[in-house]
């Protein structure tokens, strides 16, 4: 592995903005988003004002030079301002991107693998939303979760992490 993975603390809101545009899925022939979009009401809730309690998020770093190349983290979000993927009071919402020159090379597995392990220690389950047509789907189904509702092309996934330590287990 030629890159580190290192929890993101409440001074790392840079990291996430620039993470939050690289995780805005451009279907194959698309023309990619305006940066300012991130600033929508919708969208800025996943990182404005991150450390605030419930928060929780690793980055990925090049072992050589400390680029940051992916992160993954999740929030809570309330019935009132909600993420795309927001079930429920209780279960946090994940989000998540790698630099599009370090896609497919692992880093966003083993990114999501130690933040959900890190999570199975707080919360019981993690949520998200994809869009149908995004390849992520698969990485995601790999992992554990599980579709629980379609809203237009976006699906909306839960992953339980009662038996997260466990699964590890079985797989080392
Ligand atoms: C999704 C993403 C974080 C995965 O990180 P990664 O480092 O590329 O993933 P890994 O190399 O560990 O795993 C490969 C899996 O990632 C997914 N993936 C790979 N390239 C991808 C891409 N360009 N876009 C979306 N998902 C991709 C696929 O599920 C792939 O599984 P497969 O090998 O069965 O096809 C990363 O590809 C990305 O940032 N994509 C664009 C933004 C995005 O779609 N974010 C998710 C929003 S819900």
């Amino acid at each position: 592995m030629n890159h580190s993975i290192r929890q993101l603390s409440h001074s790392d809101q840079s990291i996430l903005w620039e993470m939050l545009y690289q995780s805005l899925h451009v279907a194959e022939g698309e023309q990619a988003f305006a940066r300012e979009v991130i600033y929508s009401p919708e969208l800025r809730r996943y990182v404005e004002g991150w450390g605030r309690p419930g928060d929780l998020g690793f980055a990925a770093t090049e072992k050589s030079g400390g680029e940051v190349v992916g992160a993954a983290w999740l929030r809570m979000f309330t019935e009132d301002e909600p993420g795309y993927g927001y079930v429920n009071d209780h279960t946090p919402e994940l989000g998540m991107a790698v630099m599009p020159h370090q896609r497919g090379q692992g880093v966003g597995s083993s990114l999501l693998i130690h933040l959900l392990e890190s999570a199975a220690t707080v919360y019981y389950s993690v949520s998200l939303s994809v869009s149908a047509d995004n390849p992520a789907v698969r990485l995601y189904k790999r992992v554990g979760f599980e579709q629980v509702s379609i809203n237009g092309g976006s699906l909306t996934m839960i992953k339980s992490l009662q038996n997260v330590g466990t699964e590890r287990q079985r797989a080392t």
